[in-house]
């Protein structure tokens, strides 16, 4: 189902910009398709798919409160592309890596200087979760 929608977004923005070569898909635009079943429109948690799951979806609002004030990019990434990997995975945060590889990469510094060739969606998704935090 995620999968329709991705594919489908990715063939409506083709059409419309077939003569541009790399579409700019927005982190909101990715939020939509892939997280506001579970998430939420405003990120809280509260998606109609939410009810149905063992684990409450993370209120996505709070990530940096929950982390001493500070938006931790990298982990965030980390765990939305499923290489962190989290308890239960039947009833839990699905790794969404694969769907969002669509696109060029981008170095983001993932510590210590280290730079890693990154999707740039994953990165456009983790800033705008960085946009909601309260
Ligand atoms: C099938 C439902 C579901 C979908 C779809 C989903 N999530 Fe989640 N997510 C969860 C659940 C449940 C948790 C809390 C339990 C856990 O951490 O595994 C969670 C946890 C998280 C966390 C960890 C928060 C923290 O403070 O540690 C992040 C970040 C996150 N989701 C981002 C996303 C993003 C971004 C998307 C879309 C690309 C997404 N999720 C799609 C169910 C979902």
């Amino acid at each position: 189902m995620m999968r329709a929608g991705w594919t489908g977004a990715v063939a409506g923005l083709a059409g419309l910009v077939a003569c541009t070569p790399a579409p700019e898909v927005t982190g909101r635009a990715l939020y939509q398709d892939f997280c506001v079943s579970c998430h939420g429109a405003s990120g809280q948690g509260d998606g109609p798919a939410a009810a149905g799951l063992a684990h409450r979806p993370a209120d996505l609002t709070a990530i940096a409160a929950r982390n001493g004030g500070v938006f931790p990019m990298v982990r965030v990434m980390s765990v939305i592309d499923g290489y962190t990997r989290r308890g239960d995975r039947a009833s839990s945060m699905p790794e969404l890596g694969a769907a969002l590889q669509e696109g060029p990469l981008v170095l983001v510094e993932t510590g210590d200087g280290v730079m890693t060739p990154t999707p740039s969606n994953l990165v456009a998704l983790a800033e705008y979760l960085r946009g909601l935090q309260r």
